[in-house]
């Protein structure tokens, strides 16, 4: 059963990461959008468009029977139109971060992180509330959180300023549950905890293996492909922290946007 992942970059790299080591007989297809990142700053139009061509570039060219839109700001914007628009099981990152952060949370008050669009589609709110209509959300955008972690300051002590800068009003409105709405957020989980370590964090890349666990895994290892569009500085770094030897293919844009 092959699986597509899709992300405007490197974040999603989080996710193909734990589905590489929980599916290992799967066979994964990954495209980082590298040449057109950020999402997380661009129009809903414009975020629908680049959605629809990496999934139909993952589509066409590999039979996916599965897409896992790994980008939050993606799957805040267009998750519903690819799920109309392609006839395999589409999974984004934010149902599952929600039905998590119902799952652990004591007091019913949940934060959530992310980019602007992300924050602006009020995606997770709608979506908890849709679920449970006692809870209280208070979102916070944390647009600076990504540079961060492509430099790979995921411990400098500018990072745990902007993380206080970002959280502190969060906080103190007594939440105990944090949803990391965003796929670079994974890797700034250890730092958040030192600051605030009574928050339970919920990471949605942990929590789509679990729907993805439920696939019948062949019988070999399965096939890995990783796709960029641009072979950025920032996608080699974390290439090198998470893809373990998987060589990483540069295409050219024009295969992407096909439609
Ligand atoms: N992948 C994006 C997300 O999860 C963050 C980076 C971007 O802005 O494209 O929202």
């Amino acid at each position: 059963m092959p699986i597509g992942i899709f992300d405007s970059g490197v974040g999603g790299l989080t996710v193909y990461s734990s589905i590489d080591r929980a599916l290992p007989n799967s066979d994964i297809y990954y495209l980082g959008d590298t040449a057109r990142v950020p999402y997380g700053n661009k129009s809903k139009e414009t975020i629908v468009r680049y959605s629809l061509e990496c999934a139909s570039f993952l589509f066409e060219n590999f039979k996916i029977d599965i897409l896992v839109v790994a980008c939050n700001t993606a799957s805040s914007h267009a998750v519903d139109i690819l799920k109309n628009y392609l006839s395999i099981p589409v999974i984004g990152v934010v149902e599952p971060g929600v039905e998590q952060a119902l799952k652990v949370t004591k007091n019913g008050k949940i934060g959530v992180i992310g980019t602007y669009a992300t924050i602006r589609s009020k995606s997770y709110k709608k979506n908890l509330l849709e679920k449970n209509k006692d809870v209280e959300v208070y979102q916070k955008p944390c647009p600076l959180f990504v540079p961060l972690v492509e430099e790979g300051l995921l411990e400098h002590p500018v990072t745990f300023i902007m993380i206080e800068e970002y959280l502190q009003e969060i906080v103190d409105k007594g939440i105990d549950t944090l949803i990391l709405g965003c796929t670079h957020y994974p890797l700034l989980k250890e730092s958040i905890k030192r600051v605030y370590p009574h928050l339970e964090i919920v990471d949605s890349s942990e929590v789509i293996v679990e729907k993805l666990k439920e696939l019948n895994p062949l019988k070999e290892k399965g096939i890995r492909r990783v796709f960029v569009t641009d072979h950025s500085p920032a996608f080699i770094k974390l290439e090198n922290l998470i893809l373990s030897g998987v060589k990483v293919e540069k295409i050219e844009l024009s295969e992407v946007c096909k439609i």
